[in-house]
């Protein structure tokens, strides 16, 4: 069975009350709901989380890319500032998507490069909390490719 752990970095967990007019309304609750719908439909096994600690963040990483599931990563602020987590991400060889929910390329300057990126398949940013969705949606069919070539 493919897995899937969607992680959630620094101030995530604000996520509907936090800048609503960059964020959005919906909570992280809200959005692991609607991944599990997507998950339960789809068969995929499903591990949502949330941290506002760097190191944990990696040690989640970690235990994705060992475990081998696929990671989609919201890592939030870490994203623009952290060669631990890109390291994590290379490092246990993981199937990774970065995802954000605004357009970080349309903001200040400092949100505009990402450590994590170039270690990722591919980066979905400005959809709203759908960007998790497309990002579940394309991640998927990866896992199945890469379970397919393993067997
Ligand atoms: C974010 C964008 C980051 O620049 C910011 O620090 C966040 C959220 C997003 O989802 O749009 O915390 O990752």
């Amino acid at each position: 069975m493919v897995a899937v752990h969607v992680l959630n970095g620094p101030n995530l967990n604000l996520l509907g009350t936090r800048e609503p007019a960059t964020y959005g309304a919906v909570t992280l609750a809200g959005v692991e709901e609607r991944l599990s719908r997507k998950a339960e439909a789809a068969g995929v096994a499903l591990t949502f989380r949330q941290t506002n600690s760097e190191g944990e963040l990696v040690s989640f990483v970690q235990e994705a890319g060992l475990g081998g599931a696929g990671i989609i990563i919201n890592a939030g602020a870490y994203t623009h500032t952290s060669v631990a987590l890109r390291d994590a991400i290379k490092g246990v060889d993981a199937l990774a998507i970065e995802v954000h929910i605004s357009n970080v390329h349309a903001r200040e300057d400092f949100r505009h490069h990402s450590y994590m990126a170039p270690v990722c398949v591919g980066v979905i940013c400005g959809f709203g909390v759908a960007s998790y969705e497309l990002a579940f949606d394309a991640i998927v069919p990866l896992m199945e490719k890469r379970a397919r070539t393993a067997a």
